[in-house]
Parts: C-alpha cells; structure tokens; sequence
C-alpha cells in the first residue's frame, strides 16, 4: 500500500491492499497521469489505463462522444498509441506518481492479446494488475465480442496468463445474458479478478437527420448514472454465483452512495468512469468522502465496512 497522507480504507484485490476501494475506469482518465493536475493519484486505489493493444489505433471517426439522457454515447473504438510507445511515453508520468497502475489489454485475436501481455512483462514491476478487455469487437468472428463467448474468453485469459506474471482481471461484457458462463470461463482460465462491467451497447438519433449522432453508424456503449442500477444488479448476480472472486463493480457510480451500495451487494472496489468527463475533481472528492465516512464508522478496510453492512458478501 503506497502511503498517502490521511488515512486511507484498505481495499484487498489482486493480492495486495490498495489505499481506497476507488479507481479510475479504463478509457476515462486518459493513458497516464493525466488526471494528477487534479489531485495525488496515490489518494486513489488504482488508475486504470485505456485499453491498449500492441499496435497503434486510430479509433473511429468523430463525434466520439454524446450525452444522453443523464448518461453518455461513446464510440472512441479504442484509440491508442499501442504498447511499446505507451511505455516510453506516458508510463515514465505513472511512476512520478506514485500511482497504483492497472494496464488494460484489447486485441482482435488470441496471438494480439498474447503480444500485448508479452510487451507489457517486461514493465510488470510497475503494475499491479493487467486488466483483460474482452467486451470489444472481435474480428475472428466479425461482429462478436470475445467476452460473449465462455470459450473465446477462457482461451483468450490462458494466453495471457503464459506471458505474463501479474494478477489479472476480466472486464465482462454485460451485453450478453452468458456472462456467468464467461466469467466462469475467465476464472478457470486464470483471471482472480471480475470486473462488472463495460458499457451498454446502444443508440441515439439526431433529430435533425434521423441519424446517429455518433461518428460510429451502429451506435456506442452506453455509460454513466442511468446504468447505475444495472450494474448494480450484475454485481449482486455475480457475487451471489462467485461467493469468493473478487469484484471490481463498474458502471454508474456517481456518489458515495453508489460506491456503498456496490460494496453491500459484494463488490471489493468500485471504479468511475464517465464523472470523470463531469469533472476530474470527483474521484478525488469521492475518494475523501468515502474514507470521511469510513472513520466516522471507525472502520479501516472495506473488509470491516462489509462486516458493518452485517453480510461480507451478498446484499441484503
Ligand atoms: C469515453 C469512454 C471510453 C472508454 N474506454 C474504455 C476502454 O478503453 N476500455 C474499457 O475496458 N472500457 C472503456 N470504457 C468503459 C469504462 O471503463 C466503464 O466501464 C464504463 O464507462 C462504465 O462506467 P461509468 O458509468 O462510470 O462510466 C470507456 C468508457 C467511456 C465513457
């Protein structure tokens, strides 16, 4: 655990403590340091970087983004600068920081999941946790996600696991109603760690033209306080399957309240997201609050904080 001045809410995922139950999401605070011209990364649990694959993306076309209905529209289509020139570039602002670094890996087949954790063992040192993004597009089979498939996930997570020693989690996809298969499918392949979940396949119109707003003609992922109880929902699905696995819960969080609520239904912590385009202040603010209110209770770790709720695992 980096110390960070205060007090901190232990948070135990991936084998090791973090500061706080708080992190950042994949793909909303940026590929490195981004967000610490607004507070001491270190006050975080972890930032996750955006989904990176071996080679350079250019993404998809603008506008990349939409608000819509108290929620947002994104279609970046994983752009990025690819994995050896991240690490010259932006993991060097990473370690500055101090951060608890989270690496998330997106590939169009087994071998580009594989290359990707290759080039990444050489900085594992640096991270804590590699977070498997199996809730993209997938070319094998045009138009499906790897994370709808149990086998297609499974093979993809052993890949990984034979270059790379490092914890590793899975971002499930919550646009399929298999996704206990695949989680299953994703434990047994060697991941210790769900996260719940990626965004919601979706569309919206522009009045003006009957079109989608988005660059992206087959819409975006849906993201943001509309999906809070969705993800909820997923969360208390997955912990009551999985009494044991840990649980990163992901989708809607807007709130000390929301973080709460996703520890009481078993998540172990929790990331934000689309707040962070709101303003990149709120997960520091959210993070305080939190351990505010864990010393108000006199509790250390979400571990204790579970306990309080009476129930370590589950919701009432
Ligand atoms: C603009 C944008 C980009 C995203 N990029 C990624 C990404 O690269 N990899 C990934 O696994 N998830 C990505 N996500 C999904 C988020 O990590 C998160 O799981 C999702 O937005 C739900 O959380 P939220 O409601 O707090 O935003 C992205 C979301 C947004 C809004």
């Amino acid at each position: 655990m980096t110390p960070v001045m205060g007090s901190s809410l232990a948070a135990c995922v991936f084998g090791t403590t973090l500061n706080s139950p708080i992190l950042t999401a994949a793909g909303t605070s940026g590929f490195g340091a981004e967000l610490s011209a607004f507070g001491d990364l270190r006050e975080l649990g972890a930032v996750t970087v955006k989904s990176l694959a071996h080679f350079e993306h250019h993404g998809n076309p603008g506008p990349r983004v939409w608000p819509v209905h108290g929620a947002m529209l994104n279609a970046v289509g994983l752009s990025g600068p690819g994995i050896e020139r991240w690490k010259r570039e932006y993991l060097p602002a990473l370690r500055s920081s101090r951060a608890t670094v989270i690496v998330s890996i997106w590939g169009r087949s087994n071998d580009d999941y594989a290359r990707a954790a290759s080039e990444l063992a050489a900085v594992a040192e640096d991270l804590t946790a590699l977070e498997i993004n199996v809730s993209c597009p997938n070319t094998e089979r045009a138009g499906e996600m790897f994370g709808h498939d149990p086998e297609m996930t499974g093979r993809v997570v052993r890949s990984v696991v034979k270059e790379i020693d490092l914890a590793l989690s899975v971002k499930l996809s919550p646009n399929t109603d298999r996704y206990l298969d695949v989680a299953q499918a994703a434990l047994s392949g060697g991941a210790r760690t769900l996260v719940v979940a990626n965004t919601y396949l979706a569309q919206a119109l522009n009045p003006r033209t009957g079109r989608g707003v988005l660059g992206s003609a087959i819409g975006g992922g849906l993201s943001g306080r509309s999906i809070f109880p969705l993800t909820l929902r997923m969360v208390q699905e997955v912990r009551e399957r999985f009494p044991e696995v840990e649980i990163i819960g992901s989708g809607g969080v807007n709130g000390v309240q929301s973080v709460l609520d996703l520890l009481r239904c078993g998540a172990d912590a929790v990331s934000i997201g689309t707040l962070n385009f709101v303003d990149p202040r709120l997960v520091f603010a959210i993070a305080r609050e939190l351990r505010s209110y864990a010393d108000r209770s006199n509790v250390g770790s979400v571990a204790e904080l579970q306990a309080r709720f009476q129930h370590a695992r589950g919701c009432d």
